[in-house]
This record gives C-alpha cells, structure tokens and sequence, in this order.
C-alpha cells in the first residue's frame, strides 16, 4: 500500500535543500500561505523563526487574503505541493498587486507556472506524493531557505532511529482512540503539531478530530468537561514540551490530574529529541502512524480524500 511506503520513507524526506538561505531583516515582515497539508509548513515555520527570536512579524495565512500591513518590502513564501490552491494563489495574486517579494515551492502547477513567468524564486519538491504525504519534503525546503538546513539531518536520524518506537506506540495509541472522538490539545510550542495531528487523523482515519491549546483552553474548553455525555465520548490526547513556559508545564499537569479524577485517562505525549524541532517532528511522525493504523482499525483507505477532491471541482 502507497500510503504505508511513504510512511516508512518519511524520515528520508528531511534534508537540506540546496537553496540560497533568506536573510529574514531585510524584510519588513514575513507571510506564509498555503492550505492543508501545505499550510502546516508556514505555522511550524512561524513558530521556529519567532523561536529563533527574529524581530520581523510572521503570520502564517490559511486563506484568501493578505492582511492589510502586508506590503512592499514583506515576503510572501506561497507553499502548495500540487501548485494548484485556489486560495494560495490568490495570495499571490493579491501579493503582486501589492508588490511583495515572492517565493513560490510547489510540485509543479499554476503556482511553477506564475513563478516561471513573472520570474520569481521557485522551489520544487518532488512530484507525485498526496500533499500531507510530502510534508518532510516540503518542510525541509522552507526550512532550507531560512536557514534551518542543519537541523534537517538531525531530525532525519532522529526519525530513523526511533521509528520502530513511534510506530509500536503509534498502534497502541490508535487502539485506545478507537470509537471515541479523538481530542488533542497543545501548547505554544506543539500547537501547529496538534493541529496536524486533527487534520491527519481526518483526512487519514476518516473521522472527526478536534483540538485546543493551553493556556487558552483553561478559559473555556475545561467547562466543557462537566458533561459526563460530551466528555465520555472523546479520548484526550496532550502534545507538550520541555521548552514550554514553566507555568504551561505546570498546566500540563493540573489537566492530567483533573481528567483522573474524571476518571479519563488522557495519553500525554511529549516528543524525543535533542531540539525543538526533532521533538516536534517526532511527533508529527508518530501522529503519521497513529492516523494510518486508525485508518486501518476502521478499515479505510488513508489515501483518498474524496470529499475534499469533490469540494474543489464544484468550485471550478
Ligand atoms: C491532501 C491534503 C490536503 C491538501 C490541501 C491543499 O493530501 O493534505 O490538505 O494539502 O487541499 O492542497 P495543496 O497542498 O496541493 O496546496
């Protein structure tokens, strides 16, 4: 099965691109667009260059327009595997009316095609994967160009070394999320990972997967567990990290310590890895295997995403 041989591949998909890095200053801000599979680039992206302290504000976009500060002098870095995203491309659009610089990185498409002929800076990633599939080519190539390159081939050993681990643990955690709503929540630093893990667990298992983040979810998401009706129908799962704020950490724990006196047992996971970036996509990888053995449990195909497919010809 396709979707199982990129699986086992995907640690191979991390590397450096030979790409000319990005000084981000000269710039006046940095926005990331894309959709889906390719949008999760510009959130991880957002999150490593705001890690690395860079004074320049980064937004990472999924949809149509530009914000309004988003003028001259910013970057746009448009990322659509097929190249074909409506909504990414209008952000290109919108991005040459307003006279951004722009990078495009797709598989080919209209976005190599607007690139090619308006001479902008493309990267390619290579061809023929489903978009979520081609994470690791895609994220490597952004990363590249901002200057993560290194960390690539950490991360890539990182997964190969751990990877019986992640899919051993992977098939337990499947299990226990069989027939209940899976429900993971995150942290600042794990936040775009849990929303990865909502869209590979619906767009690879098949079924609804929602997500929140601490602190906010303190505020409201918490009350909710009050009905034993909503509560009992969902299994909790909460990605954190080492390098989260103190005071996260701490939430972390009061979470836990609440779900069991609920008498829920949530599966708090953090990643292995020495940086933030091999733990986070530890734990991509390992949401990557928790999707595909769901998939299998409720007996899908993780591949095809028919209503998504469907939704975008009747926008044609
Ligand atoms: C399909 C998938 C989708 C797409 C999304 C945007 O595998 O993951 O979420 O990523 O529909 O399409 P692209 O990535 O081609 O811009």
């Amino acid at each position: 099965m396709k979707a199982k041989e990129w699986l086992n591949a995907m640690p191979s998909q991390f590397g450096t691109y030979d790409v000319d890095v990005i000084s981000v200053e000269d710039y006046k801000g940095i926005v990331f667009s894309g959709m889906g599979g390719s949008g999760i680039v510009g959130d991880v992206l957002k999150l490593l260059l705001e890690r690395r302290g860079t004074e320049v504000p980064v937004v990472s976009l999924h949809g149509y327009e530009l914000p309004p500060y988003a003028k001259q002098d910013w970057l746009l870095v448009a990322v659509s595997y097929s190249g074909n995203t409506e909504e990414t491309i209008s952000t290109v659009q919108e991005a040459m009316q307003r006279r951004l610089n722009i990078i495009c990185v797709s598989s080919g498409g209209k976005l190599e095609e607007i690139a090619d002929k308006e001479g902008f800076r493309f990267v390619s990633v290579p061809p023929g994967y489903a978009p979520r599939y081609a994470f690791g080519f895609m994220l490597s190539a952004v990363m590249s160009l901002f200057g993560f390159g290194r960390s690539l081939e950490k991360i890539r050993k990182n997964l190969d070394e751990n990877k019986e681990e992640i899919k051993e643990t992977a098939y337990n955690i499947a299990q226990v999320l069989q027939n209940y709503i899976p429900i993971v929540y995150g942290t600042p630093l794990t936040e775009p990972i849990a929303f990865r893990w909502k869209t590979q667990i619906n767009e690879n298992s098949k079924t609804l997967c929602y997500t929140a983040v601490l602190p906010e979810l303190h505020h409201n998401e918490v009350v909710g567990l009050d009905n034993p009706i909503a509560r009992n129908l969902c299994h909790f799962i909460i990605l954190h990290d080492p390098e989260d704020h103190p005071r996260v950490i701490k939430r972390v724990e009061i979470t836990e310590k609440i779900f069991k006196e609920l008498g829920l047992s949530p599966v708090v996971l953090r990643g292995k890895g020495e940086s933030l970036e091999e733990r986070l996509m530890y734990l991509a990888y390992l949401e990557d295997w928790v999707s595909f053995y769901l998939a299998d449990i409720y007996g899908y195909d993780p591949l095809p995403v028919k209503i998504i497919d469907r939704i975008k010809e009747s926008l044609k």
